[in-house]
């Protein structure tokens, strides 16, 4: 049975993730602002290295994975939030524990989203966190709304993983990602709470070609194959979990 840590592992996609590689019969360190083994505000240079320390504590002699699973959604403010947590936290995370996962030949997964294709990658907010200056970053997202600043943070991620697939893989380290749709979670709450982003993301939920939105475990399930060792030749894929809304509003591209 393998050692897992893993950020964003109180709630929602997190927690149902948890859950089952702790059924599973793996050990879990969660780290999360809210509750785990490791508390860290990952918004933050400290929390993120008090993350990284208390990882590097408890797995001393190595990780089977890591899971870059904390969020914030279009709706957090200020909106340099979300470009410190969805990406910069999750460069800095994946980065920190990197030797580690090595140790063990493992995986690397981080969390994006099928909104990071709706943004383009010449985008400036996009191309200031993949240039990783975290300033620039977060005083040009305060120009942006909530929805692009949310889709460019995933979008940057993403590029950032496919860009670092290479040099991981040689390490030792075997990265992808994973791009759920709409999955009721207390992220989605909130957004379907807005009044102005509310009405929006309802109506896209009609229009999922396979139906609805996803439960977390959904998206666990799909999180638990990509860590573990049958996809084991599965490296670099952006694994879409949206009930077909990626291809159909992206049909050609692939
Ligand atoms: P959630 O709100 O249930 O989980 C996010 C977790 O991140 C929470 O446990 C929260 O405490 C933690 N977190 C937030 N800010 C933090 C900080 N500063 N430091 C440390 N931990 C922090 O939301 P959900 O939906 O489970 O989100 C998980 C991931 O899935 C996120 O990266 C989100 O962007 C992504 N996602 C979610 C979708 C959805 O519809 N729910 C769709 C596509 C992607």
């Amino acid at each position: 049975m393998g050692l897992y840590a893993m950020t964003g592992g109180a709630t929602g996609i997190g927690a149902a993730l948890k859950e089952q590689l702790l059924a599973a019969g793996h050990e879990v360190i969660s780290v999360d602002i809210k509750e785990g083994d490791v508390i860290a505000d990952l918004s933050t240079a400290e929390g993120r290295e008090a993350a990284i320390a208390g990882i590097r504590e408890r797995a001393p002699e190595g990780l089977e994975g890591f899971i870059a699973c904390a969020g914030l959604p279009p709706v957090a403010r200020p909106l340099s939030l979300i470009a410190q947590v969805n990406y910069f936290a999750v460069v800095a995370t994946v980065e920190g524990v990197k030797d580690l996962v090595a140790m063990r030949r493992g995986t690397v997964l981080i969390v994006a989203s099928n909104s990071a294709p709706m943004i383009s990658r010449e985008d400036p907010f996009v191309e200031a966190c993949l240039a990783g200056d975290e300033a620039a970053a977060c005083a040009h997202v305060e120009t942006r709304d909530g929805q692009t600043a949310y889709g460019g943070s995933k979008r940057a991620i993403t590029a950032w993983m496919r860009r670092n697939v290479v040099p991981y893989a040689r390490a030792g380290v075997r990265m992808n990602a994973v791009a759920p749709g709409i999955t009721q979670t207390p992220l989605s709450d909130q957004v379907m709470a807005d009044d102005e982003l509310g009405p929006a993301i309802q109506e896209f939920g009609k229009m999922v070609p396979w139906g609805g939105t996803a439960q977390p475990a959904q998206i666990a399930n799909v999180m638990r194959f990509l860590l573990s060792e049958e996809s084991d030749f599965v490296c670099g894929s952006v694994f879409f979990v949206d009930g077909g809304s990626d291809a159909m509003l992206r049909s050609d591209e692939f």
